[in-house]
């Protein structure tokens, strides 16, 4: 075997892996995942039982501490997140100076950006372990006040602010669709809902959003920068934008009459741009088993809530049309997790345009995780060489002359 490590310093040895489908980047121990056998697991606990048994909360701490919390740590954990929720009063002129229409994940990548003004103490290149840990608990307890805030925002409602006697995940939903003027009382069956969704996309090792946050991070950016980036790259459609563009596929598919038959060959049509949105999977070729898990979720809870949603009748028909077709059978395309959350987001009560902000907010903890890990393992800066293609020499010609 190569050792790479011998290798590093070596000019004249570059490996071209466009788009790194076989390359790695780094060594993580925090995501295990087998894309053949459609294995997920956090720091070895297999993600359908942590989606069962545990709270978003108690997942994120597995993620960035290594464990499982005790009960007194998970205490201490809330208790230190709750103390840190709200943000500085002068971000709210952040809000008002965004269009009201503007789309929730430019808003967020930029006023996760703008904490770090507020923050400056994150800005030192070298923190001791007890500021690293300020840096990820501010970084934690203040994206869901700006997620919901955000929200606030486009409605032309008045914010809310956080209330400590809540966990997380509630006072997240306290805060995005309480009111000022009456007390609401969040329906277990949300809590829950919204637990299980943000645990299922709290990690997936080195996507494009994740290796996006390390190699920020790896020039010794601070945590509010390095997120931010990551949050840039969740945004486009063929990465965390999927939940969004898959509801606006399946409205259109119900408008258009429902002839999923159509839609798929479309798909299949080299000629034609059109992907099934929600299909396929860079790592993923037999199926992904976040997908398995939400699509009996979203079934749940459609039916706890009483929704009866069309679209989630042309989402299956659409499911059950494509794993019996040859094209998406020979280059294993399957559903993957994004084709059945925004179904559930939808019911909860969120608008489209939100999907992917709330993916962000899963994220998170794997995003902090990662860039953690790559601190502590002292990474070198992230600098990707390339094979040079373009012209050898040119002489110069006058700009009159051209
Ligand atoms: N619909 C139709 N055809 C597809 C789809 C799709 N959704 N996905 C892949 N294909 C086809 C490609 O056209 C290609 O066909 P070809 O071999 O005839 O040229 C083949 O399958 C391989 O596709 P690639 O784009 O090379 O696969 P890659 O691993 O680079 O891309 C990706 C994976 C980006 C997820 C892709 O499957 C896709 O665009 N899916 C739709 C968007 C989506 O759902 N993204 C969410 C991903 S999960 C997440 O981020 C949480």
């Amino acid at each position: 075997a190569i050792d790479i490590s011998k290798l590093r310093d070596q000019t004249g040895y570059v490996t071209l892996d466009i788009g790194y489908k076989n390359t790695g980047a780094t060594k993580s121990a925090i995501t295990f995942l087998d894309g053949e056998q459609g294995i997920l697991k956090y720091r070895g606990y297999p993600i359908e039982e942590l989606a069962e048994k545990s709270s978003f909360i108690e997942v994120a701490y597995l993620l960035i501490y290594g464990e499982l919390p005790t009960a007194d740590q998970l205490k201490a954990f809330q208790y230190e997140l709750s103390r840190h929720t709200l943000v500085h009063e002068d971000m709210k002129k952040f809000f008002d100076g965004f269009p009201s229409k503007s789309h929730p994940m430019g808003q967020l990548s930029s006023l996760v950006s703008a904490l770090s003004a507020f923050y400056p103490e994150s800005l030192k290149p070298s923190q001791t372990t007890e500021e690293l840990n300020q840096s990820i608990i501010k970084m934690l307890a203040k994206m869901a006040t700006v997620v919901s805030w955000i929200y606030k925002k486009s409605l032309g409602h008045p914010v809310i602010y956080p209330q400590n006697k809540y966990d997380y995940v509630t006072n997240f939903l306290y805060m995005t669709f309480g009111q000022r003027t009456e007390e609401v009382t969040i329906d277990p069956v949300v809590i829950d809902a919204m637990n299980k969704l943000l645990i299922l996309h709290a990690d997936h090792e080195q996507n494009c959003s994740a290796s996006t946050v390390r190699i920020v991070g790896s020039s010794d950016s601070n945590i509010y920068a390095s997120v931010s980036a990551g949050i840039s790259a969740l945004w486009g459609p063929l990465h965390g934008g999927a939940n969004q563009a898959v509801i606006e596929m399946l409205e259109k598919i119900k408008e258009d009459g429902g002839d999923t038959d159509k839609w798929i060959a479309k798909a299949k049509d080299k000629n034609d741009p059109f992907r099934l949105m929600g299909f396929g999977h860079r790592v993923y070729k037999n199926f992904d088993p976040r997908a398995r898990i939400i699509k009996k979720a979203c079934d749940d809870i459609l039916e706890k809530l009483g929704i009866n949603d069309e679209v989630l009748e042309i989402a299956k028909k659409l499911e059950e049309v494509a794993l019996k077709d040859p094209y998406f059978v020979e280059r294993k395309l399957y559903p993957n997790v994004d084709f059945y959350s925004g179904i559930i987001y939808r019911a909860l009560g969120f608008p489209t345009d939100m999907f992917t902000v709330l993916f962000a907010l899963g994220r998170l903890p794997g995003w902090i995780a990662q860039w953690k890990e790559m601190k502590e393992n002292k990474e070198p800066i992230g600098r990707p060489r390339q094979i040079y293609v373009g012209a050898t020499s040119k002489e110069y010609v006058d700009i009159a002359k051209r």
